[in-house]
């Protein structure tokens, strides 16, 4: 059985025990959470002795694994396998990240997984999303302008000026950042949050985009900017990277500098 403790005041009740295959030479134990909320009372934490010689090094590797061959029955997303789409963004191990980039070598022990923290579940590993793209599509994530494209090419940005969107275009939107905000955990139905901040300030630093006072006018407001407190967990657990954080306090900084 794998060793882990669940946490205190915790509703996750320990599940189903699923041995290592037999003959298997390097058994490694997953506690994985599973919850249909539409049918379960309670969410589970089921467990997996799985041969790592029959799956890849990665974590996802090891639940596309899961899936197939021991238990089709959990649930979660992936696509690309290889950080690019957002898509198999979890709790691994304590810490929000992509399953596809988590070397299973990394972790000590039971392999813990969740889902990502505080969003609500669909199933298994599975967040609703509803919420988040919906504070997306509030800050209107595309090009505005009211000049015109040349005819004949593309719109032009100066080397210095596409530079500025370093460290901004890379974002897959995986959320990892804003699941890990105290700030979003309790204040997320008005507060944006960094992986939204951080897009929203991709186009206010875009030449290109003419909606600069626009975009500036809808993000003041005392919930949606202003909630963060510079924790900076959404740096520390950023799996590509990035820094949301600095990012918002870019934002704020232009609001300063327009008044
Ligand atoms: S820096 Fe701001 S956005 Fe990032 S974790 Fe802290 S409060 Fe949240
Ligand atoms: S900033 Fe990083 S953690 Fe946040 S959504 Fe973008 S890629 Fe994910
Ligand atoms: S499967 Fe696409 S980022 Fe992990």
């Amino acid at each position: 059985m794998a060793e882990f403790t669940l946490p205190r005041n915790s509703k996750v009740r320990r599940g189903k025990t699923h041995p290592a295959p037999k003959g298997a030479k390097r058994s490694k134990d997953f506690a994985v959470y599973r919850w249909s909320p539409d049918t379960d009372e309670n969410p589970r934490l089921d467990e997996y002795t799985i041969d790592l010689d029959q799956c890849g090094p990665m974590v996802l590797d090891a639940l596309i694994h899961i899936k197939d061959d021991v238990d089709s029955t959990l649930t979660f997303r992936r696509s690309c396998r290889e950080g690019i789409c957002g898509s198999c963004a979890m709790n691994i191990d304590g810490t929000n990240t992509l399953a596809c980039l988590k070397p299973i070598d990394e972790v000590k022990g039971t392999v813990k997984v969740y889902p990502l923290p505080h969003m609500p579940v669909v199933k298994d590993l599975v967040p609703d999303l509803t919420h988040v793209y919906a504070q997306y599509t509030s800050i209107q994530p595309w090009l505005q302008s009211q000049t015109g494209a040349p005819p004949d090419r593309e719109r032009l940005q100066a080397p210095d000026e596409r530079k500025k969107l370093d460290g901004l275009y890379e974002c897959i939107l995986c959320f990892c950042c804003s699941t890990s905000c105290p700030s979003y955990w309790w204040s997320g139905d008005r507060y944006l949050g960094p992986a939204i901040l951080l897009q929203a300030y991709r186009w206010l630093v875009d030449s290109r985009d003419e909606m600069t006072g626009e975009r500036l006018d809808a993000l003041e407001d005392p919930f949606r900017l202003y909630r963060c407190h510079t924790i900076m967990n959404c740096a520390k657990t950023c799996p590509k990277g990035l820094n949301p954080g600095k990012a918002i306090a870019e934002i704020k900084k232009m609001m300063v500098a327009r008044v």
